[in-house]
């Protein structure tokens, strides 16, 4: 009976693993940096969303050991940089953490817009964004925020974490 129950358990944690890891999402860098200007940094997200028409909010899951969620406390404000779907370069670069890789942004051509936050010069598009309310309910902090500027610089495909054979999810 011990071993039938076990069974079942094992068969819907896998379950809830394939089932969760099936939803399709898309590769966006965030990119941030400290209220002084200081250490900008990007990494690599796929949960992220829009969450309200008006005003208009998304909501970003940042890791707790990201380096990413420790400068965001500081200056409260991210950009949000739609890449294009052969740009694979892009997203493993941002895809390694800074306390292992150093300054990630650095080498890559970038440029504060008028929200104040640094955006990438490959990016398609970008939406900027200022830190509104954070939750914390699991291993992601959530971080709802206002959209205050956007830009769109050439058209293209975006980037998808299937293009790349990656999954964040189960
Ligand atoms: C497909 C994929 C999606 C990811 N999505 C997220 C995400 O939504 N939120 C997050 O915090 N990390 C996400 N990550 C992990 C971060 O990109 C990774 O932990 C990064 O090294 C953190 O960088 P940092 O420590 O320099 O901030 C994802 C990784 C992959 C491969």
């Amino acid at each position: 009976m011990l071993d039938l129950m076990q069974n079942i358990m094992t068969q819907t944690e896998q379950s809830k693993h394939e089932v969760l890891r099936s939803l399709p999402y898309g590769l966006y860098v965030v990119a941030l940096q400290r209220s002084s200007g200081e250490d900008p940094n990007a990494l690599v997200v796929s949960w992220l969303t829009q969450c309200s028409f008006e005003p208009p909010l998304l909501l970003l899951a940042l890791r707790r050991d990201s380096s990413s969620l420790e400068i965001l406390k500081d200056g409260k404000a991210f950009s949000v940089n739609l890449i294009d779907e052969l740009d694979h370069d892009l997203a493993r670069r941002f895809v390694r953490p800074a306390h292992r890789v150093g300054h990630k942004l650095e080498p890559e051509d970038y440029a504060v817009e008028a929200g104040g936050t640094p955006v990438l010069g490959r990016a398609l598009a970008f939406i900027e964004c200022q830190m509104v309310q954070l939750f914390e309910p699991g291993d992601h902090v959530l971080v709802v925020s206002r959209v205050v500027n956007v830009g769109r610089r050439r058209d293209g495909e975006l980037l998808m974490a299937a293009d790349l054979g990656w999954h964040y999810g189960g």
